[in-house]
């Protein structure tokens, strides 16, 4: 198994950067030659100048020497997904994913004899009811550290509610602390087997005590193990790097190889197929919305945060012409439309219908009876916007209809959480019995003005192009309309990524030392790791 990563982009870059020193000079050189040296420190050039679109002198055909260009357009970098659901590999996670529920799910688990019982282990999924993107990906996040680990996964209820427990149904296969407490007592595990009732909790957000890198997991003796603070698709993926081989084989099974770029399963959407699913309330204002006819060729997600940009929509508008030429859809494709600001989509209707047919979920005239007395306004209106916080649930699994396409817009900030797991799950439709064969593509629409320096204002690692952000991004892009990842990476080893300064500090509080393009130093990792107390934090419940 690969490890540690770079020696292909090195190997790749390497006439590149001979290139570039005849150009931008030694300095260059030094600071791009640095993932053969020792770590570098952050101090990052700031005229590190790769950023021009129009440097058409590097390019020019021809394999033989490199060449490369010195910075990449978000249409060049997402080429490496045009081949949208990569099906064979994440059938292959399809199936590990429902192997591992069946042999680790509830029904088989809580029957049990009491001596395997108290020493099977589990994994806790809990949330508050902030953002549900990020909060979803918590449970998802839970779900796969369950599978890497094969323990039992649970979902945290808060008073007795399951998170989101209004508007989404989890699978059977999960448990409740509350029957873990209950069975702990029934089989007397304490007592007979001396095994208390012990939880582990790792914060992800504290960079300085997590363990994500340096231990072991599959060691941890503790009954239950909680990954905090796991808001995006980027946790799960650190195991990737993690010092121990066992650990980075189990995130390989299931992430696969974040070198080759283009392979990578749709490991989300496949978790959250069998792990959620719609109430029947929801379902049926998503069905109410599509009127009774086929579901949707495209979705469109626009995260405006009540503004209203005509170049946003200009670009959109592109953006799903694209769609509907890649995927040669036919005579007025189906598309729907859902937006954190409903005014937006009534003023984009017009101009979708003059190529399309388009639907989008009004909730003023839905009368499902459960929504009655929930109340109008939420706390976070800007944020989440003006509508009810139940129709983000609507819009979500609406939008997770689409058949082909999956759109994502924005005012700044493209390919949110929410908008990954509507792509995610609707490609797990599009793999099936019943699939059409046909392809699915996540295309994300940028316009121009969000490029002027690049990419670089992704910041979050909740953005699914934040791994691209750096100085290969080029600068005063043109609107683009990309291919984007089902699973947004979680490092920096393709060809085109690049870290923004921001996040090799970031990454530095982890013990990693990332180059400017990205590599990690494995060797000074294995040295914080080994120097680095060790921090293990344990609940203990009574039982
Ligand atoms: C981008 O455009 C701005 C303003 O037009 C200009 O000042 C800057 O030099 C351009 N940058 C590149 C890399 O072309
Ligand atoms: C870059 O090239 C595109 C066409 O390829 C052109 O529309 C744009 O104006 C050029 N930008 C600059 C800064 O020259
Ligand atoms: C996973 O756990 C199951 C029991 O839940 C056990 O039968 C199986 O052998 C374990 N697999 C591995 C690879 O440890
Ligand atoms: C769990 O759910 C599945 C399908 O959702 C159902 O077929 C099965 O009977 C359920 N199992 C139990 C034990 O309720
Ligand atoms: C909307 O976004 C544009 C472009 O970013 C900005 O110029 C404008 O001021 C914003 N309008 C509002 C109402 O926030
Ligand atoms: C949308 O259509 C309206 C007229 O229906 C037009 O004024 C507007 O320019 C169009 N917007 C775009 C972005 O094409
Ligand atoms: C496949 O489609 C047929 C006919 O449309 C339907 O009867 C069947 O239930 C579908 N199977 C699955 C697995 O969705």
């Amino acid at each position: 198994m690969r490890y540690g990563g770079g020696r292909k982009r090195r190997m790749l870059l390497q006439p590149f950067l001979v290139l570039c020193a005849t150009v931008t000079g030694v300095g260059l050189l030094m600071l791009a030659l640095r993932p053969l040296d020792p770590p570098i420190t952050v101090d990052f050039p700031r005229d590190f100048e790769l950023g021009d679109s129009n440097s058409s002198s590097f390019d020019g055909g021809g394999t033989g020497f490199g060449r490369e260009k010195p910075c990449a357009t978000v249409e060049d970098m997402g080429k490496d997904f045009e081949i949208g659901l990569v099906k064979k590999e994440t059938l292959r996670v399809r199936r590990i994913i429902e192997d591992h529920f069946v042999l680790n799910g509830a029904s088989r688990i809580r029957d049990l004899p009491p001596e395997q019982f108290c020493s099977h282990g589990f994994v806790l999924g809990k949330t508050a009811e902030a953002g549900f993107g990020n909060e979803m990906y918590k449970v998802l996040t839970a779900a796969a550290l369950s599978i890497m680990l094969n323990r039992s996964l649970i979902i945290g209820q808060t008073r007795g509610k399951y998170p989101f427990g209004d508007y989404i149904s989890y699978s059977n296969f999960t448990f409740t602390m509350k029957e873990i407490k209950l069975l702990w007592r029934q089989n007397d595990c304490s007592r007979k087997y001396g095994r208390q009732l012990v939880m582990r909790t790792d914060d992800f957000e504290k960079p300085a005590q997590t363990n994500v890198l340096c231990s072991n997991w599959k060691e941890w003796k503790q009954p239950i193990i909680w990954f905090q603070g796991t808001t995006d698709a980027v946790a799960a993926q650190f195991f990737l790097k993690n010092i121990h081989s066992q650990m980075r084989n189990a995130a390989f099974d299931l992430f696969g190889d974040p070198q080759v770029l283009g392979s990578q399963p749709n490991v989300f959407g496949e978790i959250m197929r069998v792990l959620v699913s719609p109430s029947k309330d929801v379902e049926a204002a998503v069905n109410w919305a599509i009127g009774g006819g086929e579901n949707p060729d495209i979705s469109l997600h626009m995260r405006m945060l009540m503004n209203r940009s005509i170049r946003a929509v200009q670009a959109a508008l592109h953006c799903i012409k694209k769609a509907i030429k890649s995927q040669h859809l036919m005579s007025r494709p189906k598309v729907v439309v859902v937006s954190d600001t409903p005014t937006l989509v009534e003023s984009i209707m017009p101009n979708i219908s003059e190529f399309a047919q388009v639907l989008y979920f009004d909730y003023e005239k839905f009368k499902g009876k459960i929504f009655e007395g929930l109340p109008k306004k939420d706390f976070r209106v800007k944020d989440w916007g003006p509508a009810p916080r139940w129709v983000a649930f609507v819009d979500f699994f609406l939008a997770s209809r689409a058949k082909y396409a999956v759109v994502s817009g924005a005012h700044r900030r493209v390919g949110t959480t929410y908008a990954q797991l509507i792509a995610a799950l609707a490609a797990t439709r599009n793999l099936g019995a019943n699939s059409s064969g046909s392809s699915f593509s996540f295309l994300s629409s940028f316009q121009s003005t969000m490029l002027t320096e690049g990419l670089k204002n992704q910041i979050g690692w909740g953005h699914v192009w934040n791994r691209y952000a750096g100085p290969l991004s080029c600068h005063n892009q043109t609107n683009q309309c990309a291919f984007t990842p089902l699973l947004p990476p979680g490092w920096w080893d393709g060809l085109r990524q690049s870290p923004i300064p921001k996040d090799i500090n970031r990454l530095a509080a982890y013990g990693i030392r990332l180059s400017a393009l990205g590599t990690v130093d494995s060797d000074s990792l294995q040295n914080h790791c080994n120097s680095r107390k060790n921090v293990e934090r344990t609940i203990t419940f009574n039982s």
